[in-house]
């Protein structure tokens, strides 16, 4: 028999936090799902206990991510292209206690539920997202249609457990009508991810109408920027904040710095 290895990211969390978070992975059903313990520290300052403890917290998850498996499976969906990295979501909202989450790109809502799930021990904040739904049109998924699209009877965000449902604002529509009056209402935007139509100049229309809402510390991600080209790198450099990538991953990460230059 083979030993089992610890994946290299959390070689060096307690081994509750690892525990938790191995359970957690299994309970939602992806396997892709390790935290990344050096992308959650760049993009929080939090040092490797504050991050453990936060993993933690997975264990509390767990009825929360079978949840959302079940309901993905009993939509006939075992997955489609959500977000990779649900529990650093959930770490990164727990460590900076952000009072305006903002999310583009919604699906079932993998990400959203683990935004609001963090919200929710936070005792604090909102999660604003933003979809434009894209209807699966017959019974079954057909071969050139988007694993995104939503199937026969659900709606947008049909994956989040009713119980975290009470942080959330959630605006269907697309991006570019919806988003320039979400972040003008909003008193600063702490955390926002991007993942919802990934083409350079849509990423560019987002980061630019965000780019004034943001503040000191404030937290940007990108997914799937493999195909965005120079839109991240380039926000990225115009703030004077590093990018990081998650591991080799095609997710990335900006934290503004504490004194960011004028936006
Ligand atoms: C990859 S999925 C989001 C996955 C989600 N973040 C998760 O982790 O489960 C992308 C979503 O963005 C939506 N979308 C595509 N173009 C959009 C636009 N212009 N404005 C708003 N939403 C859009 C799609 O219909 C789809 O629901």
């Amino acid at each position: 028999m083979t030993a089992r290895r610890t994946p290299p990211r959390l070689a060096s969390l307690s081994p509750a936090a690892r525990e938790a978070a191995a359970r957690a992975r299994r309970a939602l059903g992806d396997t892709r799902a390790v935290p990344n313990v050096a992308w959650i520290a760049a993009l929080t300052g939090a040092n490797r206990r504050e991050i453990g403890a936060v993993l933690e917290e997975l264990e509390a998850l767990l009825p929360v991510e079978e949840e959302i498996r079940h309901r993905h499976l009993s939509a006939g969906r075992d997955s489609y292209a959500q977000i990779r990295a649900p529990f650093d979501l959930f770490a990164i909202v727990r460590l900076l206690r952000p009072e305006h989450i903002v999310e583009a790109g919604v699906s079932s809502g993998v990400s959203s539920a683990h935004f609001l799930a963090a919200l929710r021990r936070n005792k604090r904040g909102r999660l604003h997202s933003i979809d434009l739904p894209l209807r699966q049109k017959g019974a079954r998924l057909d071969r050139g249609e988007s694993s995104v699209a939503l199937p026969p009877g659900r709606e947008t965000g049909w994956a989040v457990p009713e119980r975290l449902r009470d942080r959330w604002d959630l605006r269907l529509g697309r991006s570019e009508e919806l988003l320039p009056a979400l972040a003008a209402e909003l008193d600063g935007i702490g955390v926002f991810l991007h993942d919802d139509l990934h083409t350079p100049a849509h990423l560019s229309f987002e980061l630019e109408t965000i780019r004034p809402h943001l503040r000191a510390g404030s937290v940007v991600l990108a997914d799937n920027t493999v195909w965005t080209g120079e839109a991240f790198p380039r926000f990225a450099r115009s703030l004077g904040a590093r990018l990081v990538r998650r591991g080799r991953s095609d997710l990335v990460g900006l934290r503004l710095p504490d004194r960011p230059p004028a936006l």
